[in-house]
């Protein structure tokens, strides 16, 4: 049996977030293979002793030198496998093959491309429907019976509601790089013992594919490909960039975080200490997930990035006006740097964030810190200032310096 284990577009030398300095030939292939004038070589810390090549979904054949193709460090790229003269890609995409027995994986390679959406369960849909259009600005895109889908940008849903059953978060849903993923993601859950769903339906949940499990600190998780869009910006008073990252607690926060690396592919930004981990994923921004220890799992924030700070400070004002509470108002966060307040969603007990100055991680090298468990952790603001210095400057006088 054989799976498509890595797929990736080859790119235009010049293009892409792998491309190294000075090495006008080489294109990235799903960020752990090079292209080098037609030589596929593996990147360090990944074995394919055998893989066929698809070009534009076609195979296409490769030669490798020595039987097997084995990355090796220490000397530079290690043994190549060669497109055949007449074989050579040009720009496309491009997957390899993989027999599931003929490889080790590593776990250097995006699956996941964005936090998506949340699917969330009310008591009353318009009540919530109101809530979402009023103070976080979303639209109502569209309804079906008990179900309404809102968004904030060009993309069909950030939200689903669904009235009745249990209220509160009910699932929160990863968007994939691409198809390919999906097998890749199968396999490893297979690894874990953990069952998944598949399903999906444009006309009905406007996402074509979504595979469903649940994570082993018990939170509900979707990943999923092809949503709707709307064909047009949203024209909106405040500015909504995007749906940026879940909070959510866990109750086993060691074996939940090593999940989400190992399986997921998720990478970790910052720690603090061992109470929480942030984690990125291929759109870079420092976290799409804020995993903390709890007693229990419960669902935390979701977090929406917003153009400046006067449209922060508009919904902020817009929400007071109207006596929506605060659970945090005004801080900025070690971790990611960014400045945020966190709107309570009263009805269904969680926060919607809104946030500005979110920064991404661009570096190969970045190694993630690991921060104190401490108030000016959670909010820069919070640190103390010095005493204020006071001398002599004339008898009798004194002054603040
Ligand atoms: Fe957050």
């Amino acid at each position: 049996m054989s799976a498509v284990q890595f797929l990736g577009i080859l790119r235009r030398c010049g293009e892409g977030s792998g491309q190294r300095r000075g090495d006008n030939d080489r294109c990235l292939i799903a960020r752990r293979c090079w292209v080098m004038s037609g030589t596929l070589v593996p990147r360090p810390a990944v074995t394919l002793r055998r893989a066929e090549i698809l070009l534009h979904g076609r195979e296409v054949t490769v030669n490798w030198r020595e039987g097997h193709v084995r990355a090796e460090p220490e000397n530079g790229y290690g043994p190549r496998g060669d497109f055949g003269s007449q074989q050579r890609p040009t720009l496309g995409i491009v997957a390899l093959r993989i027999p599931n027995d003929e490889c080790e994986v590593d776990h250097d390679v995006d699956l996941i491309k964005k936090f998506g959406y949340v699917s969330v369960g009310v008591n009353d849909l318009e009540e919530a429907t109101e809530f979402y259009s009023r103070f976080v600005r979303l639209d109502l895109t569209e309804r079906h019976d008990r179900t309404a889908f809102m968004t904030g940008g060009p993309e069909h849903h950030w939200l689903r509601l669904e009235e009745g059953g249990q209220v509160g978060v009910r699932r929160l849903a990863f968007e994939l790089v691409d198809d390919a993923a999906f097998e890749v993601v199968r396999q490893r859950l297979r690894a874990y013992d953990i069952e998944c769903e598949e399903g999906g339906d444009t006309a009905v949940e406007g996402v074509q594919r979504w595979l469903r499990f649940t994570d082993p600190g018990g939170t509900a998780i979707e990943l999923y490909r092809g949503m709707k869009e709307r064909g047009f910006a949203p024209d909106c008073d405040v500015e909504l960039e995007q749906l940026l990252h879940a909070g959510w607690k866990t109750a086993d926060f060691a074996a939940t975080t090593r999940f989400y690396q190992d399986a997921l592919g998720f990478r970790p930004s910052d720690w603090v200490e061992d109470n929480a981990g942030f984690f990125r994923v291929a759109n870079k921004y420092h976290h799409a997930a804020a995993v903390v220890s709890s007693d229990r799992p419960a669902f935390d924030h979701l977090c929406i990035q917003v153009g400046s700070l006067d449209d922060l400070m508009r919904l902020r004002s817009n929400a007071q006006r109207s006596g929506i509470k605060l659970r945090s108002d005004l801080l900025r966060h070690a971790p990611s740097g960014s400045i945020s307040i966190y709107m309570h969603d009263e009805a269904r007990q969680y926060a919607v964030e809104f946030c500005i100055d979110h920064p991404t991680i661009e570096s190969p090298d970045y190694s993630p810190r690991i921060l104190e468990l401490a108030p000016d952790t959670i909010d820069m603001w919070q640190k103390p200032l010095a005493e204020p210095r006071v001398h002599a400057v004339r008898e009798g006088i004194t002054a603040i310096v």
